[in-house]
């Protein structure tokens, strides 16, 4: 295959590319909120349709007891040839705060080199990047099929925690069969230096109410005299992390696998930028974590314990001298290789429940099981030849990283039983789940110029 052929190919379809995207991204595709279940569903058939329209000879859509997944086939031409699953997800977080966004989340713009919306770079681009790379892949080989098995697998209910996207991959298993997962929802170093993910963190979230009085009381009648739920849960929130920035959970990092003093060095020799890394965070005024570890070990490889909202009592205009019947807290714990969610729920729930003080009743709900981090090893057969995919797309050396962030991909490798390749072109700086998400459009065309070389070289190598 003529390299040029495929940039060429690329080049030619970017902008009816980009205009199908939009159409896409305006779909308000929001797991996490029940009210926009139907845009969701929505997207699933936007997205089934679309695919039928590249070729794709066999879609379709996956019901699940929540929301839609969309698998899409396409076999090789060879039947020897191994197969691949490609993942990705179609549902996005909300938009809130809408006032912070300089365009409307779901009316995608484009602006210089910048597609910003919605989903732009979470996932919507990265699962678009592998349609284009798949065509321009075939175009520029003269071929009807491509090298290996192509299997789609677009989730629906990732960004609410993929709650039965392991039962759908256990109901699939026969025809998801393969012999590497292609995973296209993470993160590259920075525009000029590609990279590919190696491992990602786990979830495990918890919702705590603090109940006090029946009602609000008059704080000058009460106040002082009887327990105040918003007070013991700011006493308890405090308690979660120690002076050296360790979380307090008793047992919370006996099954953490530390990191190898290896490890260690392969990260403290990547080009990290402190203060390049503040302002991608939002323009953060310091560094902040878990004592004797770096910024890019906290992020990458240590578990950690995040507020994500508090609420209760009066918080409207002006004042108003109460004591607050309730008090609520939404937290979550970032976790580390080895850790299991469920096991980390179940100690914040015995922590509340021993440090919960006389007079004030605590409930602590789980929304789901949490995600389990996962790993990727990097001399597998499919991520040597992904790494030569990027190569020769980038034109450069490839580094590996981590990822701070989470999802289903441990379920897929085990389920699956197979291994994790990670190809994606997100920044840190992509705003995603935030206000003005953005994706850059000529690492979207580097992606698709990736995926139209992975399927050769995956050829090759899995065979
Ligand atoms: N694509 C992200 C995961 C990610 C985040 C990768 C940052 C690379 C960098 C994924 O869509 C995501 O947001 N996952 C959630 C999972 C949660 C809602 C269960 C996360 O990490 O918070
Ligand atoms: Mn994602
Ligand atoms: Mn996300």
């Amino acid at each position: 295959m003529q390299v040029n052929d495929v940039v060429a190919y690329i080049q030619a379809d970017r902008d009816r590319f980009l205009a199908d995207l939009k159409e896409w991204l305006a779909i308000p595709s929001i797991s996490g909120d029940p009210a926009h279940a139907d845009d969701v569903r929505t997207s699933a058939g936007w997205l089934a349709e679309y695919l039928r329209g590249q070729g794709f000879p066999t879609v379709e859509v996956w019901e699940t007891p929540g929301l839609p997944a969309v698998f899409a086939e396409w076999p090789a031409e060879d039947p020897g040839a191994p197969s691949v699953v490609v993942y990705g997800h179609h549902d996005v977080q909300p938009v809130e705060p809408l006032e912070e966004w300089e365009t409307e989340p779901f009316k995608p713009l484009e602006k210089g080199d910048r597609l910003i919306g919605r989903g732009a770079s979470d996932d919507k681009g990265q699962v678009f990047f592998h349609t284009l790379g798949i065509r321009a892949g075939l175009a520029a080989s003269g071929r009807q099929a491509p090298p290996v098995t192509i299997k789609l697998l677009v989730e629906g209910e990732e960004e609410s925690g993929s709650a039965h996207f392991a039962e759908l991959l256990r109901t699939h298993r026969d025809r998801l069969a393969c012999d590497a997962v292609v995973i296209s929802d993470t993160t590259m170093w920075s525009a000029d230096v590609p990279s590919m993910c190696t491992g990602m963190r786990g979830l495990a979230e918890a919702e705590v109410t603090l109940r006090g009085p029946e009602s609000d009381l008059h704080s000058g009648s009460f106040g002082g005299a009887v327990p105040n739920p918003l007070h013991a849960m700011a006493s308890l929130l405090a308690a979660l992390h120690d002076d050296d920035g360790r979380v307090t959970l008793p047992g919370f990092y006996d099954d953490v696998v530390p990191l190898t003093d290896e490890e260690r060095e392969l990260f403290a020799r990547l080009p990290f930028d402190e203060a390049e890394w503040l302002r991608t965070a939002g323009n953060s005024r310091a560094a902040h974590g878990e004592k004797g570890y770096t910024t890019l070990e906290r992020v990458w490889a240590r578990p950690t314990a995040e507020i994500n909202g508090m609420w209760g009592g009066h918080t409207g205009p002006g004042g108003k001298t109460i004591v607050p019947r309730e008090a609520h807290a939404k937290i979550s714990f970032r976790l580390a290789a080895g850790q299991d969610p469920r096991k980390v729920q179940e100690q914040f729930r015995e922590w509340v429940a021993e440090r919960t003080p006389a007079g004030v009743e605590a409930e602590v709900r789980t929304p789901h099981g949490g995600v389990r981090p996962c790993f990727s090893p990097i001399d597998s057969p499919g991520v040597k030849a992904a790494r030569r995919a990027m190569e020769r797309a980038f034109g450069t050396d490839v580094l590996f990283t981590r990822e701070g962030g989470s999802g289903p991909e441990a379920d897929l490798a085990d389920i699956l039983d197979a291994p994790l390749v990670f190809v994606a072109v997100g920044l840190d700086g992509d705003r995603i789940h935030a206000p003005n998400e953005k994706v850059e459009i000529p690492l979207l065309l580097k992606g698709a110029e990736a995926a139209a070389y992975l399927w050769e070289e995956l050829a090759t190598a899995l065979r």
